[in-house]
């Protein structure tokens, strides 16, 4: 049966893929920034997954305001770069996991998750700037990815725990997949949560960041996710500004270890964080199960 071996939280920020498209990330400004994901890159090639499982967001790329699923599993064979605002970013093409993806669409909507079904769609800053932060610039995707899509832009948002709950239905649903990679060997999957941490795009608190805050929020991630998500979503909004509600999506990987269905608890592989990149707080996490 598949494996989750590791989970990887990370942010997404889009000025992070423009500074590493423009060369830019020699400067000053970038360097710590970057310096933080270096052990990250090296882990990425020494655990080298069969499929990323990305929970990320969409900003109005793929789904505009005609149409906004809450929670969406991409069930095509590949997804090309697009992004609102800077345009697409010259980064490979990512090849999806089709039989993975439909297996579980099936598992987690019998377990109750009404999960859209995307059989097309392109992918924006949300998906390909953790890719880049953790592959580095690579002229092909070390491996497959299933895209998951959550709807933190357009409220009513999902709530903590259903994004907990739902990673525990993904875990069961990969863990019961049977198919092989190509070695003939059961898949070796990584489940990531992207987005935060905390920030405010828009309006009179715009440029928030709450660095203390932030770092409760990846310590109560490793050592009491249960409690962590039942936080309430106005909780997010006030003290991570408006945009820092995208960290519920790192739940639906935290609930997916395996601690969380009653095994051990995870290691610690690599903690980071950082102000500013642009205008917001940058959080990263590994997590490796035992
Ligand atoms: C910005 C946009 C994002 O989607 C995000 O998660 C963080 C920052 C930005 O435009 O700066
Ligand atoms: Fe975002």
């Amino acid at each position: 049966m598949a494996k989750i071996t590791a989970s990887v939280y990370t942010s997404h920020v889009p000025a992070i893929g423009a500074a590493l498209d423009l060369k830019k990330d020699h400067e000053p400004y970038w360097q710590p920034l970057f310096k933080g994901y270096e052990k990250s890159k090296q882990w990425m090639k020494d655990n080298k997954p069969d499929v990323i499982f990305l929970v990320f967001n969409d900003h109005a790329t793929a789904f505009d305001l005609s149409m906004i699923p809450t929670f969406a599993i991409g069930c095509a064979d590949s997804y090309t770069p697009a992004d609102e605002g800077y345009g697409a970013r010259p980064v490979p093409v990512v090849k999806g996991h089709a039989d993975l993806a439909c297996h579980i669409a099936q598992s987690v909507i019998q377990q109750d998750f009404d999960l859209t079904i995307i059989n097309h769609m392109d992918v924006d800053h949300g998906l390909t700037v953790p890719l880049s932060l953790m592959c580095g610039d690579v002229t092909e995707w070390p491996c497959a990815v299933i895209p998951f899509a959550v709807n933190v832009v357009q409220y009513p948002v999902p709530s903590g725990q259903r994004c907990f709950n739902l990673g525990k239905a993904i875990r069961k649903a990969i863990e019961s997949y049977d198919g092989l990679n190509a070695d003939g060997k059961p898949l070796n999957v990584q489940i990531w949560g992207t987005g935060g941490m905390s920030h405010q795009l828009q309006g009179a608190r715009a440029g928030l960041i709450n660095l203390d805050w932030d770092k409760q929020f990846i310590e109560r991630m490793v050592n009491d996710p249960a409690d962590l998500a039942t936080m309430p979503h106005m909780d997010y909004v006030r003290e991570a500004g408006s945009e820092g509600i995208e960290l519920v999506m790192w739940l639906i990987a935290r609930g997916a270890m395996a601690d969380v269905a009653g095994g051990a608890k995870p290691s610690e592989v690599h903690r980071f964080h950082h102000v500013p990149a642009s205008n917001t707080s940058v959080g990263h996490l590994i997590l490796e199960n035992n």
